[in-house]
C-alpha cells in the first residue's frame, strides 16, 4: 500500500523538504469558466531555435491555453460584454457568428453560460472536433460552402431584433481587447519585443497585441505567417485552397490595421504541420496548426533578419491540437497529403507501387451537371460515383453513405422550413467533404501498397489517377477507385502466390 507516513521508502529520490509549490489559484473559488480567459502563459522555446541553428530567444504566448482552447475566448467575452453594455442583449436574444471554430466555440460558451440559442457558421474545411464542439455547448452549427460571413448576415438580418452577430471580423472590440490584454501580457512577461509573429484570420491579434506592443518598442518587426494559397498579404501569388485553419484568405478584413506590418512569411501546409508536430513533440505545448505555420514563419524571420543572442521574438500560437486530432495530430492523414512517409515494416507487399493492384470493380463517372438523383441511378447497387467537370478533370466524388447522413442529419437554417433532403440539388452541392485522391505520378512519384494502406485507415476509398500539370495549375484524372477489400485481396493473393513459392524450395 502506498505509504502517507514514509514516502522516501517508496520513492527513494525525492527530497525531505514538503514540495513547495502554490498554484496561482490556490485558496479562491471561482463563479465562472471565464474567470480563465487570458492571462495565458508565454513560454521561453528551449530545443527548437537550436535545432534550427537560432541563438535568439523564441517566446510562445500559449492562447490554447485559454478556457475554450484559443484566443477567440477573449475576443468573444470582450465582445459580448460590450453588447450587454450597449443594452444589445436582452432576453430574446440569440447569437449568430461566422467563424472558423474557435470564435464559435467560444461564442457559444459565452452563450450557454448565459442560457441563450446561438448559430454558428462554418466554412466546409473547419474540423468536425470544432464543429462537434460547438453542437456540444448547444449551438446550431450551419457549415456551408458559402461565404459564413454572408450566410451569418442573411440569419441576423432576417430577425433584426432578437438576433445579435457580434462580428468579429467588424467589431472594434476584437483588436482592442488584444491591444489591452495580450498586448500587455507580453510586454509584462517579457519586457523588450523584437519580433511578433502572429497568423491573421481577422487580424485582431495582430492589430491589437501588435499597436501595444509598437507604441513599447516602436523597432520591433511585425510578422504575419501567411499561408501558401492566401492572398491577404502576397497579394501578386495566385489564390488556391490550403488546409490550415483559421488564418489567411483573400482580403484583408476590416479590423486588421495592414500599415503595422513589417513583413510577411509564406508557410506551406506541410511546413506549418510538420512545425505544429514538431512544437508538441520538442517543446510540449499542445498547439493546433496554424501554430505550426506561425512558428515555421518566426524562424524564416530569424534567419533573414540574422536574429542573435539577446533577439526575442514571440510567437502567438492561437489554439491547440485537440482541434485537429483527426487532422494533422493523425500520422495517417499526414502520410495520405504526402506531408510524411507512411512507416517501414517488412511485409514484402508493402513497398510494392500501387499499379499491381487489380482493381475489379468499377464505378460511374459522372460530369458535375448531374443532379443527385441522377447520380443515384448512375450509381445503381453501388455505392461511389466519380464526378469530373466538362473538360474530365476531378472535381469530386458522390456516395450513397453521403446522401444518406446528410439526409438523415439535415443543416437547421433558422429561416428554413423543410429540413428535407433535396435531391434535385447539383451533386456539386454534396461531394463527400474530405475525398481522398492519389496520383501515380504525385510528388513523391509512385505510391506504395504501404500507403494507399494508410490511407485506407482513415477513408473508405481513395480515388487512383494522375496529376496532369498545366501552366501553375495541378489537375487531376481520375482512372480507379480502391478499397479495403481491394488491398485486402491483394495482400492475400501477394501471400499465396509467396506461400507457394517457399512451398516449393
Ligand atoms: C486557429 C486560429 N484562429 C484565429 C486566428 C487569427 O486570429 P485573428 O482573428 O485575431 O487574426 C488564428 C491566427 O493565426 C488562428 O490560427
Amino acid at each position: 500500500m502506498f505509504n502517507l507516513i514514509n514516502p522516501k521508502q517508496k520513492y527513494p529520490h525525492s527530497r525531505k523538504e514538503t514540495y513547495n509549490w502554490k498554484s496561482p489559484y490556490a485558496n479562491k473559488v471561482h463563479n465562472s469558466i471565464l474567470d480563465f480567459v487570458g492571462n495565458t502563459p508565454l513560454i521561453k522555446l528551449n530545443r527548437i531555435p537550436k535545432d534550427h541553428g537560432l541563438s535568439c530567444e523564441i517566446y510562445a504566448k500559449c492562447e490554447f491555453m485559454n478556457p475554450s482552447g484559443s484566443s477567440k475566448d477573449r475576443i468573444a467575452l470582450a465582445m459580448l460584454k460590450d453588447a450587454e453594455h450597449g443594452g444589445y442583449i436582452n432576453h430574446d436574444s440569440q447569437f449568430v457568428e461566422a467563424t472558423s471554430g474557435n470564435t464559435g466555440t467560444s461564442v457559444a460558451l459565452n452563450a450557454t453560460l448565459i442560457e441563450k440559442k446561438c448559430y454558428i457558421v462554418t466554412g466546409e474545411k473547419n474540423s468536425s472536433e470544432k464543429v462537434n464542439t460547438m453542437r456540444l455547448l448547444g449551438a446550431d452549427v450551419i457549415v456551408t460552402k458559402k461565404s459564413p460571413t454572408l450566410l451569418a448576415r442573411e440569419i441576423k438580418d432576417a430577425y433584426p431584433d432578437t438576433v445579435v452577430m457580434l462580428d468579429q471580423f467588424e467589431n472594434s472590440v476584437n483588436p482592442k481587447i488584444h491591444y489591452d490584454t495580450t498586448g500587455m501580457e507580453i510586454i509584462d512577461a517579457l519586457g523588450k519585443v523584437d519580433v511578433l509573429v502572429a497568423g491573421v484570420g481577422t487580424g485582431g491579434t495582430l492589430s491589437g497585441a501588435g499597436h501595444r506592443i509598437k507604441e513599447k518598442y516602436p523597432k520591433c518587426i511585425m510578422v504575419v505567417a501567411e499561408p501558401d494559397g492566401s492572398t491577404m498579404f502576397n497579394v501578386d501569388s495566385k489564390s488556391h485552397s490550403f488546409l490550415v485553419e483559421g488564418t489567411g484568405g483573400s482580403s484583408i478584413p476590416i479590423v486588421m490595421d495592414k500599415s503595422l506590418v513589417n513583413e510577411y512569411q509564406v508557410v506551406t501546409d506541410e511546413e506549418s504541420f510538420l512545425m505544429a508536430r514538431e512544437i508538441i513533440q520538442k517543446e510540449g505545448l499542445f498547439c493546433g496548426g496554424s501554430s505550426g505555420a506561425i512558428m515555421a514563419a518566426a524562424i524564416k524571420t530569424a534567419h533573414k533578419n540574422k536574429l542573435g543572442p539577446g533577439h526575442h521574438i514571440v510567437v502567438v500560437l492561437p489554439d491547440g491540437m485537440r482541434n485537429y486530432m483527426t487532422k494533422f495530430v493523425t500520422d495517417q492523414w499526414m502520410e495520405s497529403h504526402l506531408f510524411m512517409d507512411p512507416p517501414e515494416h517488412t511485409m514484402r507487399w508493402w513497398n510494392k507501387p500501387i499499379n499491381e493492384l487489380t482493381l475489379t470493380n468499377t464505378y460511374p463517372v459522372i460530369t458535375d451537371t448531374y443532379t443527385c438523383s441522377g447520380a443515384l441511378l448512375e450509381i445503381k447497387n453501388g455505392n461511389i460515383a466519380i464526378v469530373v467537370n466538362s473538360k474530365g478533370w476531378f472535381v469530386g466524388a458522390v456516395s450513397k453513405d453521403n446522401f444518406r447522413n446528410l439526409a438523415t442529419n439535415p443543416t437547421k437554417l433558422p429561416c428554413q422550413n423543410s429540413e428535407e433532403f433535396n435531391f434535385n440539388d447539383p451533386v456539386t452541392d454534396h461531394l463527400i467533404k474530405d475525398c481522398y485522391k492519389l496520383a501515380k505520378n504525385g510528388k513523391k512519384g509512385m505510391p506504395t501498397m504501404g500507403l494507399i494502406s494508410r490511407m485506407l485507415d482513415i477513408t473508405p476509398f481513395v480515388v487512383i489517377g494522375q496529376n496532369i500539370y498545366e501552366s501553375d495549375e495541378v489537375l487531376f484524372l481520375p482512372e480507379s477507385v480502391a478499397t479495403g477489400d481491394d488491398i485486402l485481396n491483394y495482400i492475400f493473393s501477394f501471400n499465396n502466390k509467396d506461400q507457394r513459392y517457399t512451398n516449393l524450395i
